[in-house]
């Protein structure tokens, strides 16, 4: 069997999506299995090139994983011809700069999503890519999760008939830093640093519910800070200037409609931190992050309202598991492996710099609502 080997630059590995998602779960487990399996049967082995500002713990890292080539000289990696693949899970803000010097490198370059801080900077970026003739894609990791992947199943199926809607619960509880440590970053409270959840979730929202119901035509949204004040990692107190909470509704061809909640001030009920039900005229499903029950048309209960006697239905018990079919591993794994196929044998990768561009719009159109309490219809996204 022929091995190939592909050098990748990874930029922000001492991150928490960098590590553990990037790094451990996908790049360090592909590496485990002998590299990703290309059409022709051959295999292309993964060779990681750490990237960052921390010697310290850049060197930590890469003793901790039998890994020898770190730096952090971002210029110097670029410039290394051994390895032709760029991956940023920097922090936002300072993606766009980093990812125009990649590409000025030459590199194909893979991102965390938001590819950039604004539309204008995702286009400008797709079209520095288009120039320079580099492969380039933007993580969209919830359609490869195997709650959604059976959605997708079933959209494929015909199960739902026609889709009139979805309805979608994100979130749960981030601690305020002061009586027990927060779960995420400060920088996502800050909307000068490139926080907030509308910009941080949108962009997934957009590309969730593409492949649901087509592109989104309009938003009507309100943001929130519910939070005003939190505490940092060094225990200092200081203004949550980002949002924390955004409820909106979302209207596509056809007169379906979406509403998703997504909250970091919320407390869970449910069986899973996201949960999409998606109802159609001939079924309907409710997706999580790995589960996936439906109910079809020809099984639904008939529930009556009366308030006076108790109720003896159990609901929950109605629905059905959809079952796995297939191994449905880890979602960012599985999108490396396209994106390594894409580059490697060309086969195909969607998820380009246009299609995050279309995440950022959605998200910057949101707050548009939100500001001005107004419905914000969506154009075209062109490069
Ligand atoms: N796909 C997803 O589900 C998902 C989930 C969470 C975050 N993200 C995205 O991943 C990216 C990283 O998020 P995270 O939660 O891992 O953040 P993090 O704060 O844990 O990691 C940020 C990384 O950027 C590096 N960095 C580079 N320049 C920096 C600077 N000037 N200041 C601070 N840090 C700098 C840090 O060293 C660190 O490695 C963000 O763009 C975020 O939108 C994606």
């Amino acid at each position: 069997m022929t091995k190939h080997s592909l050098g990748i630059v990874l930029n922000g590995v001492t991150g928490r999506m960098g590590y553990r998602q990037h790094l451990v779960r996908s790049i360090l487990a592909i590496r485990e299995e002998g590299g990703v399996l290309l059409p022709d049967g051959s295999r292309v082995q993964l060779e990681p090139l750490l990237v960052g500002r921390s010697e310290e713990k850049l060197s930590e890292i890469a003793d901790r994983h039998g890994l020898t080539d770190w730096t952090t000289d971002l210029g110097a990696a670029l410039a290394d011809s051994r390895y032709p693949v760029y991956f940023d899970a920097q922090l936002t803000s300072v993606r766009e700069a980093s990812i125009a010097q990649a590409i000025d490198a030459g590199k194909h370059v893979y991102t965390e999503k938001p590819v950039a801080e604004s539309v204008d900077g995702a286009l400008s970026l797709a079209r520095r890519a288009a120039d320079a003739g580099v492969k380039n894609g933007v993580v969209h990791d919830k359609l490869y999760l195997p709650g959604l992947r059976k959605v997708a199943r079933l959209v494929d199926s015909g199960f739902f008939g026609r889709i009139l809607s979805v309805r979608g619960e994100f979130g749960y509880w981030i601690f305020e830093g002061d009586w027990q440590e927060a779960q995420r970053p400060s920088w996502n409270y800050r909307a000068e640093h490139g926080g907030g959840i509308v910009i941080d979730m949108f962009c997934h929202w957009n590309y969730v519910l593409e492949s649901l119901l087509g592109p989104v035509r309009a938003v009507t949204a309100k943001a929130a800070t519910h939070i005003p004040s939190r505490v940092d990692e060094k225990g200092v107190r200081y203004d949550a200037t980002a949002d924390d909470a955004a409820y909106a509704i979302f209207e596509f061809d056809g007169n379906a409609i979406a509403q998703l909640n997504s909250s970091w001030c919320v407390r869970v009920y449910r069986d899973e931190l996201v949960e999409f039900q998606v109802d159609g005229t001939r079924g309907s499903a409710v997706a999580g992050l790995s589960g996936c029950v439906v109910q079809p048309r020809e099984v639904t209960p008939r529930p009556v309202w009366d308030p006076d006697v108790p109720d003896t239905h159990n609901y929950r018990a109605q629905w059905q598991e959809v079952p796995d079919n297939a191994e449905l591993g880890n979602g960012f794994k599985a999108q490396w492996e396209q994106f390594v196929r894409h580059v490697v044998a060309d086969e195909p990768h969607p998820y380009d710099f246009v299609a995050g561009a279309r995440g950022i719009q959605l998200a910057e159109a949101g707050l548009e609502s939100s500001r001005t309490g107004r419905r914000v219809e969506l154009a075209e996204v062109k490069v």
